[in-house]
């Protein structure tokens, strides 16, 4: 099979064990993967760019063929400056798919070179958002074993929680 790069896009805010998850499925089955964070200030995530892309970073850095980078604009328009053939969308429940439909259609709308590819996270993950884990440590809740020890620490402190 001809060498396929793929983009996983995302907001990363932060990173959780079911977005990992698919980052090592995805490195097993494409020659390469890039971790596309948007950097979408209007957003107003509660991490910066910087520090979205240092856990990613982190968290991948035993995977040869993983790389992180941020973009902005149309993803299609990344996609195809990336040169990669596939977009990859994590699905965890029937809920996911009708938004992932729409922004799959509306890409393919606009570049049909690019082909969205959904896959499916372990189904321990399948209930893990970055939403909920923001809020479970803003409310004093652990998010142990759903998100890398890393990030645990990095809420832990932007809540001023013990994490
Ligand atoms: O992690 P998220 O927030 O579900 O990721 C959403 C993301 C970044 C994939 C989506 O918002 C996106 O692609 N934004 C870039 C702008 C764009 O291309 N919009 C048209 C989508 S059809």
């Amino acid at each position: 099979m001809s060498e396929i790069t793929a983009v996983y896009p995302g907001t990363f805010d932060p990173v959780t064990n079911g977005h990992l998850d698919i980052i090592h499925r995805g490195a097993r089955l494409f020659s390469r993967v890039v971790v596309a964070i948007l950097q979408n200030p209007a957003k107003d995530p509660l991490f910066s760019l910087a520090e979205r892309t240092t856990m990613v970073a982190n968290a991948t850095s035993d995977l040869g063929n993983v790389r992180v980078d941020a973009f902005e604009g149309l993803l299609v328009d990344y996609a195809r400056g990336q040169n990669a053939r596939v977009i990859v969308r994590g699905l965890r429940a029937v809920s996911d798919f009708e938004f992932e439909m729409q922004m799959a259609m509306m890409n393919r709308r606009m570049n049909g070179e690019v082909e969205t590819v959904f896959m499916m996270p372990s189904e321990s993950y399948s209930y893990v958002s970055s939403r909920l884990v923001r809020e479970v440590v803003m409310l004093g809740g652990s998010v142990e074993g759903i998100v890398p020890e890393a990030v645990a620490r990095a809420l832990a402190t932007k809540y001023g929680k013990r994490a």
